[in-house]
């Protein structure tokens, strides 16, 4: 939802603003811009589209001055266009501004500007902060910042420089994540640490309703009263090669084949090699009464919503705890029945995802402990919570979540079992089956990655196909939402994901013999069901593609394609067949020569509402 990122220094500030947007373009690439402070004068250059468009005109005139912002725009006020491009400037021209968030009465404060003659350009709601700032301006960039802050009400933050006072970037935040890096003679402001992290390892992620000044040897932090504060200066622990794609084409499939290493490591530091103990330093069980819990409510958005009803069967399964799951921008207007005596769990990738956040502060309002189940550490969602359950995919850059989702699956799964465990809900015998499972799915995961030519052959087959329906049961109906969110959000096809036995009651109207229907039939309670759906189908002539447990050599007879995944226990087959859903939505994707990485209208963390 878009990135901002600034450079105050000694260097050419242009290049490294470029190379801190193309870290950040995942937060949105309707339009790119940058303002750079050459002298007395302040020199934008903006462009509708991807980064590279951008770049192309930089190539022509590149802005000189060793100040600069820049951002990276998905659009909510106003179209994608050159005059809503970031960064934008008040009336005088003299302060250039970025936003990343959404200013919720930016229509009162720009009727208030207009009446005092401040002249608009643009449809944003960013527009107002730049004459804002302009109006409150008297010597001192942070003093009119903080000013402008008093007035702002929605999430933002912001960047902004001015030709009155050129060696300065003046930075706030308010519910938009912002992390400033320091290095010596220079420092740096971005949306995240990946922006920085060629620079400097040395970062303070600042809190809401704080502003910081940055020169080239100075920084200084100040809450919404102007008090200094003392700056939290951590190091960040990610690399350089974390963020690139390492010979891959693209992210997508190089986060889908990281995917058994990363179950491997989660699980060698989960488990104690000596007692199969599965370890959860961070869940503070006695404060968050996981002994005695009475009711699990699991909020979250999109892909970590699909994996949140994986964990309900999981939760309930082994550990006998009622749950209920909600999409987060639901649970937090329907008035949902959570007390004292409910753990509300939030699941995010990005720990930045704004109706998640929101979900965590109405449970927080309504007396609920939250523990979150984040990949971002240092997150909003993170540092809002009671407590926090990493999983540990390690940077998620490709818009289509990938990775993170079998990380959560994973997490989820384990602490299920640990939860299980302290209540006394599993015999000795399950968990240690279930410890044995566990430790098989690298393996497993590595056969189904090295051995995909079948998800291939029906990628070249399907993918001019305008409909495809996704049905699963169990533990996989969740995986059948969740391989149709992939394909239509990257392959722009419609796709639907049904529970099978809903399937009669409505979905089935649509199929005829040009709908492929892709179906989970991996062996487990539900094989026998799957099958009288499969046989529903194929009445109607649907094109079935089966994936089902290898061995199984029966569903061939009842299906025109199988792909295979190695057999498992079904409460972890989940973490196996989404694999050939990721891979059929990549492969689609690419035969129809779209951007995998970057798919329209879309961005990789949804911090507005
Ligand atoms: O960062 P989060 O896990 O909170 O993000 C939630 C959704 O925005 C995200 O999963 C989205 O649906 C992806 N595009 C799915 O691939």
């Amino acid at each position: 939802m878009c990135g901002i990122v600034g450079y105050v220094g000694r260097e050419q500030a242009t290049p490294i603003i470029m190379e801190g947007l193309r870290r950040l373009e995942y937060r949105g690439y309707d339009s790119a811009g940058i303002a750079v402070i050459n002298g007395s004068a302040v020199h934008a250059v903006r462009e509708v589209g991807k980064l590279k468009a951008l770049r192309a005109r930089l190539e022509k005139e590149a802005p000189r001055g060793t100040t600069g912002i820049g951002h990276t725009r998905w659009a909510t006020h106003g179209v994608p266009s050159v005059a809503n491009a970031h960064p934008h400037h008040d009336c005088t021209r003299s302060f250039m501004l970025v936003h990343n968030g959404i200013i919720e009465n930016y229509a009162e404060i720009k009727d208030e500007l207009l009446h005092k003659g401040h002249v608009f350009v643009s449809e944003t709601d960013t527009e107002v902060v730049a004459h804002l700032i302009e109006a409150f301006y008297s010597g001192d960039l942070l003093e009119a910042m903080l000013s402008s802050m008093r007035q702002l009400r929605g999430a933002y933050a912001l960047a902004v420089i001015s030709s009155h006072e050129p060696d300065t970037i003046v930075a706030a935040r308010c519910g938009s994540p912002l992390v400033l890096g320091f290095g010596d003679d220079f420092n740096l402001v971005a949306s995240d640490a990946s922006a920085v992290l060629s620079h400097t390892r040395r970062v303070v992620y600042l809190d809401d309703h704080q502003a910081a000044r940055l020169r080239p040897n100075e920084s200084a932090i100040s809450d919404l009263g102007g008090n200094r504060l003392e700056p939290k200066i951590k190091e960040i622990s990610l690399n350089l090669s974390d963020i690139e794609k390492g010979g891959h084409p693209h992210f997508m499939i190089k986060e889908i084949f990281e995917q058994p290493s990363l179950v491997s490591d989660v699980l060698a530091r989960r488990i104690s090699p000596a007692t199969d103990e599965i370890r959860f330093s961070e869940t503070r069980d006695a404060e968050l009464g996981l002994e005695t819990v009475k009711k699990i409510m699991i909020v979250s958005c999109g892909t970590a919503y699909h994996a949140s009803m994986v964990g309900k069967y999981y939760l309930e399964n082994l550990a006998r705890v009622p749950v209920e799951v909600d999409i987060a921008s639901e649970f937090r207007y329907r008035n949902p029945v959570v007390n004292e005596e409910t753990l509300v769990i939030a699941i995010s990738q990005s720990g930045e995802t704004a109706d998640t956040l929101a979900g965590v502060k109405e449970a927080h309002g309504r007396g609920s402990r939250v523990l979150s189940v984040i990949n971002v550490e240092g997150s909003s969602i993170d540092r809002e919570s009671d407590a926090t359950l990493y999983v540990y995919a390690g940077p998620e850059i490709a818009v289509a979540s990938t990775k993170a989702y079998t990380a959560q699956l994973l997490s989820l799964a384990l602490f299920s079992l640990y939860l299980a465990r302290k209540r006394g809900t599993i015999e000795p015998e399950t968990y240690d089956e279930m410890i044995g499972e566990l430790r098989s799915i690298p393996a497993k995961m590595q056969w189904i990655l090295d051995n995909h030519e079948t998800v291939r052959t029906c990628a070249r087959k399907f993918s001019n196909a305008p409909n495809f329906l996704y049905l699963g049961r169990s533990y996989n109906y969740p995986n059948a939402l969740e391989g149709a969110l992939k394909l239509k959000e990257l392959s722009y096809i419609h796709a639907e994901g049904c529970s099978a036995g809903e399937m009669k009651h409505g979905p089935i109207a649509l199929v005829d013999s040009t709908f492929p229907v892709i179906c989970l039939v991996p062996d487990g309670k539900v094989y026998e069901k799957m099958l009288s759906n499969i046989q529903e189908l194929r009445a109607r002539r649907a094109v079935i593609i089966a994936v089902a447990t290898e061995g199984n050599e029966d569903i061939a007879r009842h299906c025109e394609h199988v792909i295979h995944v190695p057999r498992v226990h079904e409460l972890l087959s989940p973490l196996l067949t989404v694999i050939p859903l990721q891979l059929l939505a990549y492969h689609i994707t690419i035969n129809k020569g779209l951007d995998v990485d970057q798919p329209r209208n879309l961005a990789k963390s949804v911090t507005v509402e």
